[in-house]
């Protein structure tokens, strides 16, 4: 009999409460239960940062997580980010800048970046490359997503100003 938790936890805002087995990520969690598989498996060892999530607004590798440890808390992903068909600041960026390619990548940069950008109003380079280093990219060579960072901390500058 596998062993089985019941986990209360909110996702881009919308509470839900499942039965879990106590050895499944939070990563598979999100992706086979709740069906949200915007948040990718790459490595599965927490190497390559594809899997990054949002939980109570912590970075964090959804792979090295089991979803029993993320009971009572607020989790957000990368669907949580555009406001049905409107893509956020930073989205538009990676849009107008290319700073995905295949995309793999993607949802895990922009959770990692949207932690930096809470933080950080105004990054510079040296801190926006610190921010991604733990996320590997196969097709950008980085320049185009670290051009799209830094125009989505003056995008968003502008929309408060
Ligand atoms: S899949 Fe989690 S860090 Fe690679
Ligand atoms: S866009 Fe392909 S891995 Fe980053």
């Amino acid at each position: 009999m596998p062993d089985m938790r019941t986990i209360r936890v909110t996702v881009n805002g919308k509470a839900y409460t499942r039965e879990v087995e106590t050895r499944v990520s939070l990563a598979d969690f999100l992706r086979h239960e709740l069906r949200l598989t915007g948040t990718h498996v790459g490595c599965e060892h927490g190497m390559c940062g594809a899997c990054t999530v949002l939980v109570d607004g912590a970075s964090t590798r959804a792979c090295l997580m089991f979803a029993v440890q993320s009971d009572g808390c607020s989790i957000e992903t990368v669907e949580g980010l555009a406001e049905g068909e409107k893509l956020n600041p930073l989205q538009e960026a990676f849009r107008d800048h290319h700073g995905l390619q295949c995309g793999f990548c993607t949802p895990g940069m922009l959770m990692t970046l949207t932690e930096l950008l809470r933080e950080q109003a105004n990054p510079g380079e040296a801190e926006v490359r610190e921010a991604i280093s733990g996320n590997l990219c196969r097709c950008t060579g980085y320049q185009a997503i670290v051009h799209a960072a830094l125009d989505a901390a003056r995008r968003l500058a502008n929309d408060k100003a």
